[in-house]
């Protein structure tokens, strides 16, 4: 049976859902950073899975409204201050991945401060991708790999920005079946899960039925 160890959620749907209620885009993400929190309790309680990897914020979210831009940012800021006591009774290290040098000092160092105090969790890493891109990461990863003359597989992961190993499951919620140029390096033999659910309405039951039916595929790795 497959043992789901890397679990990657694009969270689309936000604004949608927000939308369809008649309320701003923002509601939407607001509540889905209440269901980041839900889904990382259940991936911390799961004997299995020791890596949430979670597209927050792409290096093409820029191109949003400013105010939407400037939400994102305070809510995560808000965020990693409120849920510290989380990832702390959950026993969850958190990590980033992707380019945070553009992020405001502040959010900079509300970032360092949670990835210090949580370093030694030890039953679930959280991975936000922050200003991340799956391309920018790769050149990043090779411009270092070639300054130290070690460009190949074996060695590569070194170089990304966090050793999180291979993705097993890609989830999608929102309806859209793309990858939007997230952790391509890693999603090589990852299993695809597409969901219609906008991910303010994804739940862990959802996400139960979509690791049951990751058991029973087949995965071959290229043999046969
Ligand atoms: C995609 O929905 C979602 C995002 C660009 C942001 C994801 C952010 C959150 C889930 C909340 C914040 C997270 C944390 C960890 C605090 P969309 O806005 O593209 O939705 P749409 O496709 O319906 O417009």
């Amino acid at each position: 049976m497959n043992k789901p160890r890397h679990i990657a959620i694009i969270m689309d749907g936000n604004g949608r859902w927000a939308q369809q209620k008649g309320m701003p885009r923002i509601k939407g993400h607001e509540r889905g950073a209440e269901v980041v929190r839900q889904i990382t309790t259940f991936c911390a309680n799961h004997p299995d899975i020791e890596v949430l990897t979670l597209y927050a914020f792409s290096t093409e979210n820029w191109k949003r409204p400013k105010m939407e831009v400037e939400f994102l940012m305070k809510l995560l800021d808000n965020w990693l201050q409120k849920e510290l006591p989380t990832y702390q009774k959950e026993n969850v290290r958190f990590e980033v991945i992707g380019d945070i040098s553009r992020f405001s000092k502040k959010l900079q160092e509300r970032i360092a401060s949670t990835k210090e105090a949580t370093k030694n969790n030890t039953r679930l890493t959280q991975v936000l991708a922050l200003n991340y891109g799956g391309r920018d990461e790769i050149i990043r990863a090779c411009t270092k790999a070639c300054q130290n003359g070690q460009v190949d597989e074996e060695h590569f992961e070194k170089y990304m920005d966090a050793q999180l190993g291979d993705v097993d499951m890609l989830i999608r919620t929102g309806g859209e079946k793309r990858i939007s140029n997230f952790l391509l390096w890693r999603i090589a033999y990852a299993e695809l899960f597409f969901s219609d659910t906008f991910w303010p309405d994804f739940t862990p039951q959802e996400l139960q039925k979509m690791l049951e039916e990751f058991a029973r595929r087949h995965r071959r790795f290229g043999g046969i």
